[in-house]
């Protein structure tokens, strides 16, 4: 892997209180971990306790809103989260695109305004079953990243500074136990790269593509030493720390 591998847990939503002791005990392991970037992205609500509880490891929010303040009743803004001790964002996860009907261009204005604000961001791209069936994979994700990435002159800092990424998640790898093929994983990161080094020039190779669907501690380690793979985005195996801190482990030996 060319770069520090970045593990970041997505707990969707799930999470109260009680689970600050998970986040505890996963922030501990991370210290001992200096050459992975852990990372996690609890609800909204956690956010500012999550901050209080860890030091080790970066806390991010799991979405934003596009304006940084205003009449949206019930959306949080980049500047909210940053104001709450976020520093970074996932944006267009599958999910929001399916449960809220986000298109790329509204995907692509709220990566544009988080790092306005000073966030990382993580932008999700990845294909449907059917996508995948019908032979359109390459296509769909080639018109996801083209249509849902920053600009570069918008995200040239962020991209320099390695605050950017992309997380290829197959759509029908989330949540099901059903893992993409090593082989078909590396194909895409190749080809999320050429179109990242197209828009970015060189600083796209500092860009990290992450893996998600269904990573877990049994395959965590064949995925993250596949060639392109720089990191995971996990969410049900991040829910514990039992369940997660093998995965960080799995990055760190990756590396080595
Ligand atoms: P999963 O979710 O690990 O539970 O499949 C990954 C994601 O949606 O980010």
């Amino acid at each position: 892997m060319p770069h520090r591998p970045y593990i970041v847990g997505n707990w969707k939503m799930n999470g109260t209180r009680a689970m600050l002791a998970e986040a505890r005990a996963i922030d501990r392991a991370a210290g001992r971990y200096p050459d992975v970037q852990v990372a996690i992205a609890p609800p909204f609500t956690l956010i500012g306790a999550l901050r209080e509880a860890v030091s080790a490891m970066g806390v991010g929010g799991q979405d934003c809103h596009v304006n940084a303040k205003g009449a949206h009743t019930g959306d949080v803004s980049a500047q909210m989260l940053v104001d709450t001790g976020a520093d970074f964002v996932i944006v267009g996860h599958s999910e929001r695109r399916k449960d809220h009907g986000e298109s790329d261009v509204l995907i692509k204005a709220k990566a544009e305004a988080a790092l306005a604000a000073g966030l990382g961001i993580i932008v999700c791209v990845g294909e449907t079953l059917e996508e995948r069936d019908g032979g359109k994979a390459e296509a769909v994700v080639s018109a996801q990243v083209t249509a849902s990435m920053p600009d570069s002159d918008a995200a040239a800092d962020a991209v320099a500074s390695g605050k950017v990424a992309v997380a290829y998640e197959p759509v029908w790898a989330i949540g099901t136990g059903r893992v993409a093929e090593v082989a078909d994983v590396v194909a895409m990161h190749a080809q999320i790269r050429q179109q990242l080094l197209a828009l970015y020039g060189d600083a796209g190779a500092k860009v990290r593509i992450l893996y998600g669907g269904s990573v877990n501690a049994g395959n965590a380690r064949d995925l993250l030493a596949a060639e392109g793979v720089g990191g995971a985005l996990v969410g049900g195996a991040s829910l514990t720390a039992e369940a997660f801190l093998p995965i960080v482990a799995a990055a760190d030996n990756g590396e080595a």
